[in-house]
């Protein structure tokens, strides 16, 4: 819809662009004839300002800390709801009834498995290869063996390929961790809900039993939803890019993993661990919150700052509950990295620079502690991410490529090279 227009004066000539209206937060100037009309192009890098698709699938205020997941707030959907619920309502745009949550739940518990053959892969890999590369590349590699679903332009080949991504997903990271720690594959147990299967697939060994509490459990259907979807972040960005192309949505995906393993987006929850290690205890907080205001020096805060949060992160509010209650069923009280992190946050809070900045603690930083004591080891945590994200990466891909105004991704640039020059034979340089 535009009913109100934008006007952009160059020199002495006037140029109307129409606004289209978001149903909530900022409307867009939609400069589709910029180029044409005027001969030039904006120029956003970083995409500060720049919509690059029309989407109902998320919705994010930076600045009132809120996140909707097609309108629910992500607070309800952690507490109230379960990770495969916020699959479908991600993927189907609604909420499931009764009905539709029991299919839903069988259709993904059913594909579980891997073809056996792509278990052989993993041996391809050194023992001590990052877990990342090996998501990427056997992700990437479902493209190799599930060929009954990778033609895009076929709406039901692109649900069974959304289905099977969400449901493997769990089976491909627990075997990269078992591949890392030498112990044998476990395979998907169908009596075990989603987050408790992978917790079995990850921990237990075939020489005992291995019981998974309720609690721990929860928390790890809790950390899935909560990374479920974030809107235009890096790594979905990358997903529809690739997709834009007419790529098949594993491939796309695999892309996307390879996105999100960069210390900035995904890989801050293992970044932030780290420093939490590095600072070791309270007393040397004071140093490294003074490196991080240096501009000298290129260390952050990991865990502290958002792209589109200035204020807190209402992921992170859940994440901080979580991590109490998972401290609490293990019975960890005098964690020294807890207690580093506790102080760490309270003295960020209050210091200027960061109140300034609208930087708060995100999702990251409670996230790394909470794994590490359900004994994730920290280069895993980065996969559970993408393990996560997938649905919200499907989602997105889903929506493009349904979308009739969809078109392959193409930016421009500022050229600021060398004008045309001749070549110059080797002996004249
Ligand atoms: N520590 C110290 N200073 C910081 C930090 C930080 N973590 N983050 C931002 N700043 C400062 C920055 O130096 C700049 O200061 P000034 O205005 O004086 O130049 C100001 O805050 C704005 O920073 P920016 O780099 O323009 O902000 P951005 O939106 O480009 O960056 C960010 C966002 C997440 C990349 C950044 O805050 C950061 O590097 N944080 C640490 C890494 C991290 O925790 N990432 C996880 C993001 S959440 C996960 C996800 O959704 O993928």
């Amino acid at each position: 819809m535009a009913d109100q227009k934008a006007e952009l004066t160059i020199g002495k000539e006037k140029y109307e662009f129409p606004i289209h209206q978001a149903s909530v937060g900022p409307d867009v100037i939609n400069i589709g004839t910029l180029y044409k009309n005027t001969n030039r192009f904006t120029f956003d890098p970083g995409f500060t300002s720049t919509a690059a698709c029309e989407s109902a699938i998320t919705y994010i205020d930076g600045d009132a800390g809120v996140l909707l997941h097609r309108g629910y707030p992500i607070d309800q959907l952690a507490e109230e709801g379960d990770f495969l619920e916020t699959c479908y309502l991600l993927l189907y745009g609604d909420l499931p009834n009764k009905e539709q949550r029991a299919d839903f739940n069988e259709r993904v518990t059913y594909h579980t498995m891997i073809h056996d053959q792509m278990t052989r892969l993993y041996s391809g890999f050194r023992r001590d290869a990052h877990p990342m590369a090996v998501m990427v590349g056997v992700v990437g590699a479902l493209s190799a063996f599930y060929h009954d679903s990778t033609d895009i332009t076929d709406e039901k080949q692109r649900m069974i390929a959304s289905l099977r991504m969400i449901a493997k997903m769990p089976t491909i990271a627990a075997m990269a961790y078992k591949y890392s720690v030498g112990q044998p594959f476990v395979y998907p147990r169908n009596d075990l809900g989603y987050a408790a299967n992978f917790l079995h697939m990850c921990f237990a060994v075939p020489s005992e039993e291995y019981k998974i509490d309720p609690v721990l459990a929860r928390a790890m259907d809790r950390i899935f939803i909560l990374h479920a979807d974030h809107e235009q972040n890096a790594s979905t960005s990358t997903v529809r890019l690739a997709g834009s192309s007419g790529a098949n949505p594993f491939a796309c995906v695999a892309a996307g993993i390879a996105c999100l393993w960069g210390p900035a987006h995904g890989g801050a929850n293992e970044a932030a661990l780290t420093m939490l290690n590095e600072i070791g205890t309270p007393d040397r907080i004071p140093e490294f919150i003074k490196r991080a205001k240096d501009k000298s020096d290129p260390f952050r805060l990991m865990g502290f700052g958002h792209r589109v949060y200035k204020n807190y992160d209402p992921r992170a509010k859940i994440m901080q509950k979580t991590t109490h209650e998972v401290l609490g069923v293990l019975g960890i009280k005098d964690d020294p990295i807890l207690d580093v992190a506790i102080e760490l946050e309270k003295i960020a809070l209050e210091d200027e620079y960061f109140v300034e900045r609208g930087l708060y603690p995100n999702i990251d930083f409670y996230s790394g502690i909470t794994l590490k004591a359900l004994g994730f080891p920290t280069d895993m945590f980065t996969v559970l991410f993408s393990l996560a994200r997938t649905v919200g990466w499907i989602a997105q891909w889903k929506e493009m490529i349904e979308d009739p105004k969809q078109k392959i991704g193409r930016p421009r640039q500022l050229y600021t090279g060398p004008t045309q020059r001749d070549y110059v034979p080797v002996d004249k340089r």
